[in-house]
């Protein structure tokens, strides 16, 4: 039996994550330590909260104390990290949450870890941390980290710290680079959710700049198989890139889920663009191809119709998260410029 820590499991794809793994294996006890920011909900756990291989702990990883006593008391000998703040509008914002949780508590799990003796840390970060590519080319793991935003320089620096502990330490890590995710669960900022969302409540969707901004989006369990993937058989101090080569505009997935929602383009609203966002993203995943042979499985074209079907069938879960502090934020990121 793995006894797992996995950080940041109540958000969207730590939480599709262990409801994947704990239905397709019984060799892993996973201990959920999650800060339960406004982007964790243990509403997304409840299928699997009463399995006997798992166990939740509302806490903060960037206290040391805590992270010391879990890893002693479960005996914790491996490490999947995706606890972060992790929404690029809000780190512009505000990045100091971002340096805190992102790099600090980065940090305090890498010094835990050291201190146990952990046989595998997986880090999880994103494609984000090499920058923004222009019309053409790929980001393979060789492509210089050049983050842009508050969001993706601390990505970048928990990576750094986490190589730093792999060479100076021999701590026994691999980091994944994945792209842009969509699927259920995942918290109404986002693009895909957010839009989604206005649509079915006949609200404006806002577009930053012309709306030709490119992403590589990623069905949330194709990431999470490779995620699964490297954590057993990646290759230790390696990178692998994660992308299910699906490059779209934004306005194109837009388009879409008005078509799939019958509604009309009149709720498209351009708004002011993003600062410094960011133009393409796409990534080159050859190296987990050919190494571990994980394959992306799912096609966009359905798994956004099955992502849309999941928002239809679960307004209780959205209604709830859009009453509460959601409200400030929206006002403050969209209705007060
Ligand atoms: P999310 O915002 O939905 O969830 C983050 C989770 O981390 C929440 O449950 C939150 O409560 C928890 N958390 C935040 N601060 C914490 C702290 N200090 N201590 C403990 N828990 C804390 O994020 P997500 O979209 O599920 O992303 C998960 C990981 O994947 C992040 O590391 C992110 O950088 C990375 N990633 C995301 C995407 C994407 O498209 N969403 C793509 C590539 C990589
Ligand atoms: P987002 O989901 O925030 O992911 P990221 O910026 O981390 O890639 O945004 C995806 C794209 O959608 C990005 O180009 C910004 C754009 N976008 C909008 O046009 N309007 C919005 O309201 C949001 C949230 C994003």
């Amino acid at each position: 039996m793995k006894k797992i820590l996995v950080t940041g499991g109540a958000g969207f794809i730590g939480s599709n994550f262990i409801n994947y793994i704990l239905k397709s294996r019984d060799d892993y006890f996973i201990v959920n330590l999650d800060k339960l920011t406004y982007a964790g909900n243990l509403e997304n756990l409840k299928e699997i909260e009463s399995n006997k291989n798992y166990t939740f702990i509302k806490g903060d990883i960037t206290n040391s104390e805590l992270v010391n006593y879990i890893y002693e008391k479960y005996k914790i000998k491996h490490v999947i990290n995706f606890a972060a703040e992790s929404h690029v509008d809000r780190s512009i914002s505000g990045s100091e949450i971002f340096f805190r949780t992102n790099v600090i508590g980065t940090n305090v799990l890498l010094e835990a870890s050291r201190r146990f003796e952990v046989e595998r840390f997986l880090q999880i970060s994103t494609d984000e941390v090499y920058g923004s590519l222009g019309a053409t080319g790929l980001f393979t793991e060789q492509t210089p980290i050049s983050p842009n935003s508050p969001y993706s320089a601390s990505k970048a620096a928990s990576d750094m710290m986490v190589q730093a502990f792999h060479h100076t330490y021999g701590l026994p890590i691999v980091i994944t680079r994945c792209s842009n995710n969509y699927g259920p669960l995942q918290f109404p900022e986002k693009l895909i959710p957010l839009m989604i969302l206005n649509t079915l409540q006949n609200k404006k969707l806002p577009v930053y700049g012309d709306g030709m901004n490119v992403r590589d989006w990623i069905y949330v369990i194709d990431h999470n198989k490779a995620v699964e993937l490297v954590f057993e058989k990646g290759r230790l101090g390696e990178v692998y890139n994660i992308g299910a080569s699906n490059e779209m505009p934004n306005l194109e997935i837009i388009k879409l889920i008005l078509q799939n929602l019958k509604k009309g383009e009149e709720l498209i609203q351009y708004v002011k663009d993003r600062p410094g966002h960011d133009r393409r993203y796409a990534i080159d995943s050859t190296k987990i191809q050919t190494e571990l042979g994980w394959r992306p499985e799912f096609q966009f074209d359905s798994a956004i119709q099955k992502t849309i079907e999941w928002y239809l069938q679960n307004k209780s879960w959205w209604e709830r998260i859009i009453s509460g502090e959601y409200q400030s934020y929206y006002q403050q990121q969209y209705l007060s410029k």
